[in-house]
């Protein structure tokens, strides 16, 4: 079987390395890929959103099943256009892909199905949203309504930020045409969990929880980032809590999709904050999440590829999902500097026997070289979280390239909510 990756980061790297273990697959592209990646599978440089490109190719090579993993591509429509020269798929179509790509398009459906979410007006216009905001509670949140490489979401704790926060959205278009639209919601408080699901619009199978660690800097501090490592499962995320979230957030969801004609295949992502309210929905995401994926695929003792057929089969209520019972830690090792200015390009050094995902690295003549922010994720896993921690700092501590920078406390705080 050939199959197809499109995506070039550390996300795509897990995928990879998990659908390998399937005997059946024969050859495995990487559309893009990167340097770490070639080492897993065969690299082709086509970028994730020339759909063209990725159309002509998979026609080309006779690809048997693709996988489209990165939010771009799949708002663009790229599994639609797959359907359309008869290429299996996994993930949603465009139509559905919008619960992730318009934040109007999923506060809207949340209000109209009743699934709890933080409250929330939106503008298209930024005079009545600075109209508005004058009087707003406060610390109130800012976000541009389509994707914005995850920069969309601004946490006001004074007027005069939110002020500023509109402005630079909506007028100085910080996010381009992805400010048009606002949404200003109510400030949650809580712990924040996030759940993948494996889902084919009638059959929905929550992933082991894990958590995210988005800012730069240990403590919490620091600038947002795509992520700087996870821990699964996330102790905060109880039976009891799993419960409501499939009765109050999961299933409504799915049926919720169904009903607007938007049937959801594929991996949806639902990123929840627990509060003294009970569980809401910060927000969807239409696909694996990046890093939590490279925690929660190490934990699958199922057979993804097999899951993810019998998913673009509708078949997902005969596939076999389970999760090992232990945990897993990743630790995102970044380039000093991110997320904002960085050096890159220098040599990594890193043990090949380890669980290590290559998200920004390229390959020069034989060496692997930094290419980005977050460069790789090291992954362990163990019966318990406090070991699982261990060892991917131990091996943490084996790569080596200049520059390289990560946090020191990833899966502390789960730690100490574990201890209470
Ligand atoms: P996002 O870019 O949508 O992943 O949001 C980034 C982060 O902003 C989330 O992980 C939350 O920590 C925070 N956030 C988003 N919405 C809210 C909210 N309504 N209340 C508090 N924090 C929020
Ligand atoms: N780690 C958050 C995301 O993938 O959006």
């Amino acid at each position: 079987m050939k199959v197809m990756v499109v995506g070039g980061g550390g996300r795509e790297h897990a995928i990879i390395k998990k659908i390998k273990e399937n005997k059946n697959v024969d050859k495995i592209y990487a559309l893009p890929g990167n340097g770490g990646i070639s080492l897993d599978a065969e690299c082709v440089d086509i970028g994730a959103k020339d759909i063209e490109k990725i159309t002509a190719f998979a026609k080309e090579n006779a690809i048997d099943f693709a996988i489209v993993a990165p939010d771009d591509p799949l708002v663009l429509g790229a599994v639609d256009a797959l359907e359309e020269i008869g290429i299996k798929c996994f993930g949603p179509r465009k139509n559905a892909a919008i619960i992730e790509g318009s934040k109007v398009f999923s506060k809207n459906l949340m209000k109209k199905y009743g699934i709890p979410t933080a409250q929330y007006e939106v503008f298209d216009d930024a005079q009545k949203a600075l109209e508005y905001i004058k009087t707003a509670p406060i610390p109130t949140v800012i976000k541009a309504d389509g994707l914005a490489l995850g920069k969309g979401v601004l946490i006001c704790d004074t007027r005069e930020k939110a002020i500023d926060g509109i402005k630079s959205i909506m007028l100085d278009k910080a996010f381009g045409e992805s400010g048009n639209s606002i949404v200003i919601e109510e400030f949650l408080e809580g712990p924040e969990v996030s759940v993948l699901s494996f889902t084919d619009g009638e059959t929905v199978i929550p992933m082991v929880s894990s958590m995210d660690h988005k800012r730069a800097k240990d403590n919490d501090e620091g600038l947002n980032t795509g992520g700087m490592g996870t821990i699964a499962p996330n102790p905060y995320y109880t039976d009891d809590v799993a419960k409501e979230c499939m009765e109050k957030i999961f299933l409504p969801t799915i049926d919720a999709m169904n009903k607007e004609g938007r049937t959801f295949s594929g991996c949806l992502y639902f990123g929840l904050m627990l509060t003294k309210n009970g569980p809401k929905v910060i927000e969807y995401n239409c696909r694996f999440g990046d890093p939590e994926t490279q925690v929660v695929l190490p934990l699958l003792e199922s057979d993804l590829l097999d899951i993810m057929l019998k998913i673009a089969d509708k078949d997902l209520k005969n596939a076999s999902v389970k999760f090992s019972d232990g945990s897993a830690c990743c630790v995102v090792v970044a380039s000093e500097g991110y997320p904002e200015s960085y050096e890159k390009g220098f040599e990594i050094t890193m043990p090949s026997d380890k669980l290590i995902y290559c998200a920004g690295v390229k390959e020069d003549n034989g060496k692997l070289l930094s290419n980005g922010g977050r460069v790789l994720g090291v992954t362990e896993t163990a019966p318990t979280l406090k070991d699982a921690i261990e060892k991917a700092y131990e091996t943490t501590k084996k790569v080596t390239f200049k520059n390289a920078y990560y946090r020191k406390d990833i899966g502390q705080k789960a730690l100490k909510a574990l201890e209470v």
